[in-house]
């Protein structure tokens, strides 16, 4: 990753992947903000001009289902979370140069620009294909919304694409009883045109730019893998209803999300250009020489260094300088998930802890590479108390309050041991270098080193014994001076992660806090004030709560509930536990089928009217015909039914509830019905 000498002003554009319009922040998210910002932040430190720009990815599938579901139009529901998310990212001190929607018209504008280049260079092709279509929503469904039988170990409700329980992957076509997601209704295999890129034309131009050092070494080794087996063509287009950007000369096409999302950055440099007043061409020009750095996940690398090189080529314009990737994070070295309760969304964490710890521990943990990263509460509130309390700002603490109440804040004019200081700027170079090449667990540990330094000379001067000598002002000004000036060098090395902190240390010293200085002496400097608190374990306990628990109104007792379960032992292989209180929402009741008929049209489907002591019967539609070819010999029957099952709006009706049956593939159905005695309207325990 090729890179003048910080000397001369360096122009930098920055990006972290855009977060989807449909779901809040959470920590994952913030490994890599976190780590983007800190990059930035350490640019503008050292004087280049660096620009961080970012936006919703606000299209797609997901987005428009789930602002049917709520009941608001796509466009509230962006506005909605981009409102949610810019107040996360602020409050953890992201300091976006600007912040946009992927739903903009540059967007569209530059998505219409690059898609019509590639059309009239020859790079579109189109084809009919077959896919998964939802006959009662009348849409396609992607991948992710049909659920059905694992082909391999035959687990219940997996996703279209992977199987959960065995890690089976496979194409959605060969999950058995496939229904859909949104609908819950049998999906058929519909043809329609797609448009697709075809990427092999831009093979040779994509090795040459993987060849330039843009991409670390483990994703050039991937892909690499991908190239020698040859790109294949990429679907960019999806039929109507979809949320986005219809495809110019196309009634009822859509840009797929993943064709305009990284365009994105494009469309915010553009954003944040026109109200600046300059030429984004000096970023994205193809003959630009300013820089241009993705900061991504592992997830998405395919899209930002295949697809997304080559839209910017067939587009006229540059591609990244470098694309930097990074791992994901486990939570107690286990993926983040709901039922541990270790899904903590941005929110959740700012209501209980401060974001300078957090900043500073992933600034701890992470290198360069993609490897994971783990949060473990214990080491997380072990670190943050020992390194940034109990060493960075004990220095200060240990030093301020002679100065202010000895020698009315004003600091010596010499230094006690200007070598000790020389020691401290010298190690610039060294911790530059680990913030340039993302080593920012390098650049802490070099810091805390230097912060032991300081706290050694310390403990050696004893400022508090000197304090009480006679005739040793002098020796307990200079030490005082000789120890926060230490420690203001070692702000200045750790702005880039605590910038709120450095703020502070600002208003301390009256005086700002910069890149290796030249010591501050004869000068006055203001109260000191506590920069940081101890993490209190308290907070650390409450900060794993269960969603079910989150909706206690008070989060301490929130945190004694989710003790327990902290407790419970894991679920064994391919079982997913649900908690008690799960499932005691549903609502079993005995049932007595008045009518069962046959629905014209639907070989799998009963209608059955459903008697569970209420006013009315229940209308349910079960697939259970298979299993009862003589379907009228039902009408009598007592058997059991999820009373409190939302109403489901299916191609003949709405079912109402749902019978339950034992049974297997291979086996057939089996109606569960009570013993003798039982009544219609019994709740089943
Ligand atoms: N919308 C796409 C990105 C489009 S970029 C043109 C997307 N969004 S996301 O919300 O799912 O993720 C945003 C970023 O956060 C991605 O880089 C993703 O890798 C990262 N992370 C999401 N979960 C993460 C973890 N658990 N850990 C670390 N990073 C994670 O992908
Ligand atoms: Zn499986």
């Amino acid at each position: 990753m090729s890179q003048t000498p910080s000397s001369a002003q360096r122009q930098i554009l920055v990006t972290s992947a855009l977060p989807y319009a449909n779901g809040s922040i959470h920590l994952g998210h913030l490994v890599e903000y976190i780590q983007t910002d800190i990059w930035v932040r350490y640019q503008k430190l050292r004087g280049h001009q660096c620009l961080y720009v970012c936006a919703d990815d606000a299209h797609g599938t997901p987005i428009m289902l789930k602002a049917q579901e709520m009941g608001i139009s796509p466009e509230t529901l962006i506005a909605n979370t981009s409102k949610e998310h810019q107040a996360d990212f602020k409050d953890f001190h992201i300091g976006f140069d600007n912040y946009y929607s992927t739903h903009s018209e540059e967007n569209k504008q530059f998505a219409e620009h690059i898609y019509l280049s590639l059309r009239e260079k020859g790079h579109i092709d189109s084809k009919v294909i077959e896919q998964a279509y939802d006959p009662e929503k009348e849409m396609f469904l992607p991948d992710r919304f049909i659920r059905g039988e694992c082909p391999k170990c035959g687990a219940r409700d997996q996703y279209g694409d992977n199987c959960e329980v065995c890690g089976a992957t496979y194409d959605p076509t060969e999950l058995k009883n496939p229904v859909s997601a949104v609908s819950g209704a049998t999906p058929v295999l519909r043809e329609s045109e797609h448009f697709f890129v075809n990427l092999s034309h831009y093979e040779a131009y994509l090795k040459d730019w993987l060849a330039q050092d843009t991409v670390q070494s483990e994703v050039a080794h991937k892909l690499k893998e991908w190239l020698e087996n040859g790109l294949k063509s990429w679907d960019i287009s999806r039929d109507a209803p979809y949320f986005g950007f219809k495809i110019p000369d196309t009634e009822d096409k859509y840009f797929y999300v993943w064709l305009d999302a990284p365009i994105g950055y494009l469309a915010s440099s553009k954003n944040l250009a026109d109200k600046q007043g300059w030429d984004i061409g000096k970023f994205w020009n193809a003959d630009s020489d300013a820089e241009v750095y993705h900061f991504i996940g592992k997830d998405i690398i395919y899209f930002h260094t295949l697809f997304f090189p080559a839209m910017l080529h067939g587009g006229g314009f540059r591609a990244p300088t470098g694309v930097f990737a990074h791992g994901f994070l486990t939570v107690d070295g286990l993926k983040m998930s709901k039922s541990r309760g270790t899904f903590i969304t941005a929110r959740h964490y700012l209501e209980h802890l401060d974001p300078s710890y957090l900043r500073y521990y992933f600034a701890a943990k992470l290198g360069s590479g993609i490897d994971d990263i783990d949060l473990n509460l214990e080491d997380f509130g072990f670190r943050v108390n020992s390194d940034l309390v109990g060493k960075v700002v004990n220095i200060a603490s240990r030093c301020a309050g002679f100065i202010t109440k000895r020698f009315d804040g004003k600091l010596a004019e010499q230094l006690d041991d200007p070598d000790l200081y020389q020691q401290f700027v010298a190690k610039a170079d060294n911790i530059g270098e680990a913030y340039e090449k993302r080593e920012y667990a390098k650049a802490m540990r070099q810091i805390m080193a230097l912060a032991d330094l300081a706290n050694q000379y310390i403990d050696k001067k004893k400022p508090w014994v000197i304090a009480k000598a006679e005739g040793q002002e002098a020796e307990l000004q200079a030490v005082c001076t000789q120890g926060l000036n230490l420690f203001r060098v070692l702000m200045g090395y750790l702005q880039p992660v605590l910038p709120t902190m450095a703020e502070a240390v600002e208003t301390l010293f009256n005086t700002p806090v910069t890149w290796a200085p030249t010591p501050l002496l004869a000068v006055n400097i203001n109260p000191f004030k506590p920069l940081l608190k101890r993490i209190d374990p308290k907070a650390l306990e409450a900060l794993m709560v269960k969603p079910a628990d989150k909706a206690a109104s008070k989060p301490a007792k929130a945190a004694k509930k989710a003790k327990p379960a902290k407790a419970k032992a894991p679920a064994p292989e391919g079982v997913a536990y649900i908690d008690f209180d799960t499932f005691a929402k549903t609502e079993l009741k005995i049932a007595k089928i008045i009518t069962a008929n046959e629905i014209e049209g639907a070989d799998k489907l009963l209608q059955l009217s459903l008697d569970l002591g209420e006013d009315k019967p229940r209308n349910v539609f079960a697939g259970i015909k298979s299993a009862y070819p003589d379907f009228q010999s039902l009408e009598g029957r007592l058997v059991v039914a999820v009373a409190n099952l939302a109403p489901r709006k299916m191609r003949f009706g709405v079912s109402e509830a749902m019978v339950l049956a034992a049974g297997s593939p291979d086996k057939g159905l089996f109606l569960i019905s009570p013993d003798q005695g039982a009544e219609v309207g019994m709740g089943v325990k």
